[in-house]
């Protein structure tokens, strides 16, 4: 028995490309009609990159023949406008938020690799390159929110514009967005779906920004909705994949940039982070977790190795204390110094 429910069931198995997304929950499906044993869906999608649609084509129309007694299926695409920027060629790099320069999402396959310590620290030592260019960090990572903590303000709480718009905390002279900010105690944030992708446009587009060079986002680990909510809201000019040399944490982290590469966001490069132990008594680095993959992983995906941050007792600290270590001149900071420098260069997308 063709029903819609029953076809809408099959086609929550279906994923975006690149995504562990469902194209029903993200809401892609706009209406399903049963004439007989004929079946047309249409579908609304944001990007003009044809291999999007052709896979989603040959994905949804595979499962719904496969049903017994169906005739014919019919897909119906309506392109809606992407972000301005995003337009599906990967070549513009615009942001769309008015008054910010440059977009800079931090991303990872896995958790705990160190995202957030090097989203905080890059903002930090982006702020601190010539001409002292203003930086703006909006934490995306709704579901454990650490940007608070590192800026050392998780007491603070936004307050509002008279146009309703979030105005940023400011700390170190970068303008901050968490939903550390939003919370009042350390309960988990339970905010699913639509919530979560609300979240995560309020804190792009309802926040008062303002004129930024840099707009750095930390994004959850993994490949799910908030990262295709964020690349959907704004045109993000590239993305730093941050990973550790160990190998499962490599095979993560390209499933991130892969992610990226479908949605034609360029992948900026790679930083490998816990590179090594520094040790604080003999200055000496080891290399705990193996040595090149880092160097490895960036060959594989055609993009440079933008740096290697050693770990260090100093760096979690600075971070537990709410006072980045990029702000000193250890050497860590400067290894941090030198990745701003190197992304201060004009963005060249990499030729497909
Ligand atoms: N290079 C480093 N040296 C020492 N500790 C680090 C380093 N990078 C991250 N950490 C610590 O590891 C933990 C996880 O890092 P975090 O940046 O929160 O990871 P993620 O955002 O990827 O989950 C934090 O306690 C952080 O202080
Ligand atoms: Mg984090």
């Amino acid at each position: 028995m063709i029903n819609e429910t029953a076809i809408r069931d099959i086609l929550s198995s279906i994923n975006y490309p690149g995504f562990s997304r469902d194209i029903v929950s993200f809401g892609l499906i706009k209406s399903i009609s049963i004439a007989g044993i004929d079946i047309t869906v249409k579908l609304e999608l944001a990007t003009r990159d044809p291999e999007i649609a052709q896979q989603i084509h040959a994905d949804v129309e595979g499962a719904l023949s496969s049903i017994d007694g169906v005739g014919k299926v019919s897909l119906d695409f309506d392109i809606k406008d992407p972000p301005e920027g995003n337009d599906g060629s990967g070549s513009v790099n615009r942001s769309s938020i008015p008054g910010i320069a440059k977009v800079i999402a931090i991303a990872s396959g896995k958790g705990g690799v160190g995202k957030s310590t090097v989203a905080a620290n890059l903002a930090v030592a982006l702020s601190r390159q010539e001409g002292s260019p203003r930086v703006g960090l909006c934490d995306c990572d709704l579901y454990g929110p650490s940007i608070a903590l590192m800026f050392g303000r998780e007491d603070a709480r936004p307050m509002a514009t008279e146009q309703n718009e979030i105005i940023p905390i400011e700390a170190h002279g970068i303008k901050l967005m968490s939903m550390g900010f939003l919370l009042d105690d350390q309960s988990p944030v339970i905010v699913r779906g639509p919530l979560a992708t609300r979240y995560t446009q309020q804190f792009l587009r309802g926040c008062s920004w303002g004129e930024l060079d840099y707009l750095v986002i930390d994004l959850p680990p993994g490949t799910g909705d908030i990262q295709l909510t964020v690349v959907q809201t704004v045109a993000v000019d590239g993305v730093i994949v941050v990973t550790t040399p160990q190998e499962m944490a490599l095979i993560d982290a390209r499933k991130a940039a892969s992610m990226f590469a479908k949605v034609n966001v360029p992948i900026l490069g790679v930083i490998e982070n816990m590179s090594s132990f520094l040790c604080p008594s003999d200055g000496i680095h080891y290399a705990i977790f193996g040595e090149g993959g880092g160097q490895k992983e960036a060959l594989r995906l055609g993009v440079p190795l933008l740096g290697q941050i050693p770990i260090e007792m100093d760096t979690r600290k600075a971070g537990d204390a709410g006072i980045p270590v990029a702000l000193g001149d250890s050497e860590t900071a400067r290894a941090f110094l030198h990745i701003a420098e190197k992304l201060a260069e004009p963005i060249i997308t990499p030729s497909a």
